[in-house]
């Protein structure tokens, strides 16, 4: 692959970046302007779309010059680990994700059309049972850690049950994607086995009975997926379920804790949860430079001439913190602005997310009311990695609560296993969350 701009490109990878990603994409836009050469592992190059206007121009002119797919650019790369790692994350997949027009339209189908069939007070009291299980777990301790303890483990426990599996299913869900996504080498293999193994289980588990939950409604789409198609498209909204719901509800916790704007709400009623949550999803969004795309012939975009197996990034994070501002007719996104992506391609889930993470918070502050992180927030740990802004930790400690303490706790509420049956499937149970969907006899 020819380097032709390595001398000058930013580095969307190393402590340094991961410290203060901002710092990075304010001396690109300086040097380079709304485009900038960027390389996201050592020898793998992009181009980083950081301008608001010139994002928008990207992700709503999907079909027209540009494109999802990546095969052209994948064909160039060199035999190299970091080209493995970079195919990992962004490489081809009979998916949503990574497709065009009339392909992308029967993938996405599939999803918003089942998506739309979960009630949201029955997720909303999902939540709640999750959210509690976990919090009754370090509650008497005074003290977690809460991305280990919390943040993490929500989507999986929630995403697990969805999908119609048993909720002692999920710590191995737990472990296998983040085996997968925060390891290399013998420990990544295996989270990707492991996960590989989940999914077909799953799928093998509905074939034979289905129940009413997300798998058999993939399953049961008039779209027909082939089972190489249902696998993907579980594969794809597991992950893109995991890493971004994780971060946007640690990232929120971290701001509300450290701004007396926020956490103050609680008892003074200043901003609000929701306030919180979309002021996290502008400034600093779960998947910061997720935003991958190709040109179909030569572009010349905002100052730069872009070539087709060009991989760009959309930069959400560096375009919604861009200085200039964002123009209001620009907008239409309550706030987040381009925190859930936009045009074809923008998040099918972000209603289903807001109110997981929303009641995920809820509970853990109405819980817990005086939490406090134990160091100052721009002193936590950040997971490097060129695609999220992601907590490798969230330490807080807070005045310890008790089971057998008077008034409501998080104890009283019966967390998911008890009324989950251990069988392979589990109907009886989804059927509190979900409704049939109505293709389905
Ligand atoms: C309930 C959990 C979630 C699920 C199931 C989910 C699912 C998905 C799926 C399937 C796509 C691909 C859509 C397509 O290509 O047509 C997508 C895109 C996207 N999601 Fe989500 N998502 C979730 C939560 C989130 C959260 C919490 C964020 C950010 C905080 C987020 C940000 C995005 C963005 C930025 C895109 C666009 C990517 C692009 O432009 O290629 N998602 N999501």
């Amino acid at each position: 692959m020819t380097l032709r701009y390595l001398p000058d490109a930013g580095r969307l990878y190393g402590p340094e970046y991961a410290r203060d990603p901002q710092a990075l994409y304010a001396e690109l836009r300086g040097r380079h302007g709304a485009v900038a050469p960027v390389e996201i592992a050592p020898g793998i190059e992009a181009h980083l779309v950081l301008g608001y206007r010139a994002a928008l121009d990207v992700l709503t002119n999907v079909g027209g010059v540009w494109s999802k797919h990546p095969s052209a650019w994948q064909a160039r790369l060199p035999d190299t680990p970091e080209a493995a790692g970079a195919i990992a994350m962004l490489g081809r997949r009979p998916s949503a994700l990574y497709s065009d027009g009339a392909e992308h339209a029967r993938f996405r189908k599939v999803i918003a059309d089942c998506f739309q069939q979960i009630q949201p007070h029955k997720l909303r009291q999902m939540v709640i049972e999750v959210s509690d299980s976990l919090i009754s777990q370090f509650a008497a301790k005074g003290e977690a850690d809460l991305v280990a303890e919390f943040t993490r483990l929500i989507p999986t426990r929630i995403f697990n049950l969805l999908f119609g599996r048993p909720d002692s299913d999920s710590a191995g869900l737990t472990q296998a994607l983040s085996d997968l996504m925060e390891a290399d080498g013998e420990r990544g293999a295996r989270g990707s086995d492991a996960f590989s193994r989940y999914i077909g289980e799953l799928i093998q588990a509905k074939h034979a009975e289905r129940g009413d939950d997300l798998t058999s409604w993939f399953i049961d789409h008039p779209a027909a997926l082939r089972t190489d198609e249902l696998a993907e498209t579980l594969v794809l909204v597991t992950a893109a379920s995991y890493e971004p719901m994780a971060n946007l509800i640690s990232n929120t916790i971290s701001r509300m804790v450290s701004d007396d704007r926020y956490y103050s709400s609680l008892t003074n009623g200043a901003l609000s949860t929701y306030d919180a949550l979309m002021e996290a999803l502008r400034a600093e969004p779960a998947m910061s430079n997720y935003g991958p795309y190709f040109v179909l012939q030569p572009v010349h975009f905002h100052g730069t001439w872009i070539q087709p197996a060009e991989l760009v990034l959309v930069s959400y994070a560096a375009a919604n913190t861009e200085p200039a501002n964002v123009p209001e007719e620009l907008r239409s996104d309550g706030g987040a602005y381009l925190g859930f992506g936009a045009g074809p391609h923008r998040c099918p889930a972000s209603d289903p997310a807001v109110l997981i993470a929303m009641t995920a918070i809820e509970r853990l502050t109405s819980h817990l009311c005086d939490l406090e992180l134990t160091v100052p927030r721009d002193e936590l740990p950040w997971r490097p990695g060129p695609f999220h802004r992601a907590l490798a930790q969230l330490p807080v400690r807070f005045t310890p609560i008790r089971p057998d303490q008077p008034g409501e706790s998080p104890w009283a509420v019966q967390p998911p296993s008890s009324s989950t049956p251990s069988a392979p499937t589990s109907p009886a149970r989804s059927a509190g969350y979900v409704t049939s969907a109505p293709w389905s006899s």
